[in-house]
């Protein structure tokens, strides 16, 4: 369990706290999902969880708990073990996120080179798995690819890889369909529905995109310039939003599709 304990982020840049008092829970096996309007304060808060913040550039106080360990005020050798191994972390723009130059293999393999005793065959062995269990075709020869030989989706699907393949109970997905077309972005959803649901892995999944929210998320949390404005389970919070602001984002939703999405 991932218990988020009054978070408040400032940058020293900037004159207003990015994150002003954010207290959230992701339970085991939930997918929690993270709504709101750009700068409000959604990546901050995954950043903060990942142990990916600037340190040096902001004053952070409160407490991140993963099980009953706080990763905010970790050090560096206890948010090494932390991250990448459980918790795995996936962007919004999977080839800026990929090293150009290394193989699809090696980097699916990296957290394992870092976190594990594994030999050369058994990562390599671990990192097929994970290929699999993301259903990317011919995961061997996948490993042999670069990035920029495989499609958005098919990246998309690798970064998935390897942000499981240490087998971590959390995953932190910041906007990962975004950059996918509509069917591809469907296809991810899709794949990442299984994976809560076959191994368990809890997620907090961040996006702008409300009616993605609704088809996996079962609880959402709404964001407005560094605080939660709203949260609650996802089809009560479409059914009766209390807040103005969720009432404007889910007004923004294109009718079309959220009658094609109706029950
Ligand atoms: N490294 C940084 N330095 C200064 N300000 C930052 C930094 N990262 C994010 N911010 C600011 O923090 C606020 C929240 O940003 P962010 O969490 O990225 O928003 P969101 O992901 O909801 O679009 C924004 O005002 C953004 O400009
Ligand atoms: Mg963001």
């Amino acid at each position: 369990m991932l218990e988020i304990q009054d978070l408040h982020v400032k940058f020293h840049s900037r004159s207003h706290e990015a994150v002003a008092g954010v207290s959230l829970t992701i339970r085991d096996g939930e997918i929690l999902g993270l709504v709101g309007e750009s700068g409000s304060g959604k990546s901050v808060t995954a950043m903060s969880v990942a142990g990916l913040l600037p340190r040096r550039q902001c004053d952070y106080t409160g407490k991140i708990l993963l099980n009953g360990q706080d990763l905010l005020h970790a050090d560096r050798a206890q948010l090494r073990r932390i991250q990448g191994k459980e918790i795995g972390v996936v962007f919004q723009e999977p080839m800026s996120a990929m090293n150009p130059l290394m193989k699809i293999g090696e980097q699916v393999e990296e957290a394992l080179l870092i976190h594990t005793t594994l030999t050369r065959q058994e990562r390599r062995e671990r990192a097929i798995a994970a290929l699999t269990a993301v259903e990317l075709p011919n995961p061997a020869g996948i490993c042999e690819k670069y990035p920029h030989e495989l499609s958005g989706g098919m990246l998309q699907r690798a970064m998935i890889a390897a942000a499981i393949v240490t087998g971590p109970g959390l995953l932190l997905l910041d906007e990962p369909t975004t950059a996918l077309d509509v069917t591809v972005q469907a296809q991810i959803l899709t794949l990442l529905k299984r994976l809560n649901q076959e191994r368990g892995i809890s997620m907090l999944f961040i996006s702008h995109n409300l009616s993605v929210v609704r088809k996996l998320c079962g609880r959402v949390a709404v964001m407005q310039r560094g605080v939660l404005v709203e949260a609650g389970e996802t089809e009560q919070v479409y059914a009766h939003p209390e807040n103005e602001y969720t009432r404007h984002l889910i007004a923004a939703i294109p009718t079309r599709t959220r009658k094609e999405e109706q029950p």
